[in-house]
């Protein structure tokens, strides 16, 4: 996996597989392994299946003895964490007394459109005068105060993620604060002995870098929307955080973890692995649920937005062991550490068979499609464009038939991490060869390497309207590496 050598002379990061320009803190920074890993709360409904979250500012301790202004929902960092049931519709009220626009969009969510958080359907804070953006002409559903979204939750198991999706302004937002995670449970996961309740363990991973004061450091654009154009290759910095603590430690037991991870950061790209001892990763799910089987890995390589659900056996380890995440990426940089506190029992069990989740084969005569992410011009600046065209937002780029199968081929010139909006794929091939070791399962991000192909097959089942397709780099999105397509 080597994507520095086509952005050589971009000033970028010197880490083989990395896009993007490093940022360094000011702050003191913490030993690793010093800070405790916090669990984001979990939602809790106003009344059945109904949320209020309100988007505001606050100043978090994230670095011990600095406060560090966060825009977060419910003032989190991350958000709070949904828990909710297949089937079952929720509605979230969401509130803006954030000074900035929003658009909350459900990642991986079979979302209808009015509630999909489309870059222009904002979230205005009430009164005085804000800044609209440049785009306010593009015909959005505009909201102010609070806005109601409605997620039916039709859909498998899986690790969802939500976080904001305002258009040209989403990396800086995201970077900010504003995403969480949203876990969808389902009859047949529950069938499965999986590790459940403490031994259970979401892991938001995401790189920041903060300045002398605590605050945040984002090289925001003077002069226009978005990103400085020095930083377009994508945002890094060179501290990592997990479920919002700097390189966080961890009391286990000696016996098998459940974790859900999500890589959100904005550009960074991870290839997780254990510095030692026999610890290795058995995936169970994608960013769509559960596998049919699970698959071993020595490494996880995970891009922005992708989902990992893994179980880790801790049981080789003595009570006293330390066993660290590190980033292979990142000449194996900390991420996490575990501390082996005890012996335990284990009452829980990995299914040779999972769920029935089956390959599904191309119908002949699929619609193809090919989709190009390509640097060009967007809107004058150099930018991030899709089959040459930045984002315009009154542009849709295809028309796609509801309950057809279609065959979508994702062709790229430096890595970009490929999101689709509504319904997941999967994974048919790589470069005409067999799909990767981590394109398993239903998909709805894929990480798309330098001068490749992917090709994936896509269902879109239900919900007429318009949906995105977009580099999850979030600052390639901003500088408009992003499509509408429309559902008929
Ligand atoms: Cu995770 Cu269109 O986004
Ligand atoms: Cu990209």
């Amino acid at each position: 996996v080597t994507g520095a050598a086509t952005l050589a002379g971009c000033g970028l990061d010197a880490s083989p597989g990395q896009s993007g320009e490093l940022l360094r803190s000011k702050a003191k920074l913490p030993t690793p392994f010093t800070v405790p890993l916090p669990i984001p709360p979990t939602k809790k409904p106003t009344s059945p299946g109904r949320y209020r979250v309100v988007q505001r500012k606050a100043r978090l301790e994230i670095l011990p003895g600095l406060k560090t202004e966060v825009l977060g929902y419910d003032g989190l960092f991350p958000g709070p964490t949904f828990d909710v049931r297949s089937g079952q519709t929720t509605v979230i009220e969401q509130v803006n007394e954030l000074d900035v626009p929003t658009a909350v969009h459900l990642h991986g969510g079979h979302t209808p459109a009015a509630s999909d958080g489309w870059p222009l359907d904002l979230l205005m804070p009430p009164g005085g005068h804000h800044d609209h953006g440049h785009h306010s002409m593009g015909g959005g559903d505009v909201k102010t105060g609070s806005r109601l979204y409605t997620y039916p939750n039709a859909q498998r198991a899986a690790t969802l993620w939500y976080h904001d999706h305002r258009m040209d302004y989403t990396a800086p937002q995201v970077y900010r604060g504003l995403f969480g995670l949203h876990l969808i449970r389902d009859a047949e996961e529950d069938k499965l002995s999986l590790p459940a309740g403490e031994r259970e363990i979401p892991l938001v991973i995401a790189d920041r870098a903060f300045d002398e004061d605590g605050s945040f450091i984002y090289p925001a654009a003077p002069d226009r929307p978005g990103v400085e154009s020095k930083y377009m290759e994508g945002v890094i910095g060179d501290v990592t955080l997990v479920n919002g603590a700097p390189w966080p430690i961890h009391e286990v037991d000696a016996v098998r973890y459940r974790l859900r991870i999500l890589n959100a950061a904005n550009a960074r790209r991870y290839e997780l692995a254990f510095d030692h001892g026999p610890a290795k990763f058995t995936q169970i799910g994608s960013d769509g649920g559960l596998l049919g089987a699970p698959v071993d890995h020595e490494t996880l390589l995970i891009a922005p937005a992708e989902r990992f659900d893994v179980i880790v056996d801790f049981s080789a380890y003595q009570p006293g062991d330390e066993v660290t995440l590190v980033n292979r990426l990142d000449r194996n940089a900390p991420v996490l550490r575990f501390k082996v506190a005890r012996r335990a029992a284990d009452d829980s069990h990995i299914p040779a068979r999972l769920s029935t989740y089956a390959a599904v084969e191309p119908p002949a005569g699929a619609v193809r499609r090919l989709w190009r992410f390509r640097r060009g011009s967007a809107g004058g600046h150099q930018g991030w464009t899709i089959n040459g065209k930045a984002f315009d937002p009154v542009r849709m780029q295809a028309q796609v038939r509801l309950g057809e199968y279609e065959i979508w081929s994702f062709v790229t010139d430096v890595h970009h991490p490929v999101h689709v909006h509504l319904a997941p794929f999967q994974v048919l091939s790589r470069r005409g060869g067999d799909p990767g070791p981590y394109d398993g399962g239903w998909k709805d991000t894929v990480d798309v390497r330098p001068a490749e192909v992917v090709e994936v097959l896509v269902r879109f089942s239900a919900h007429k309207g318009k949906y995105l397709i977009h580099c999850h780099n979030l600052e390639h999105e901003d500088m408009a590496m992003m499509a509408g397509f429309e559902t008929i």
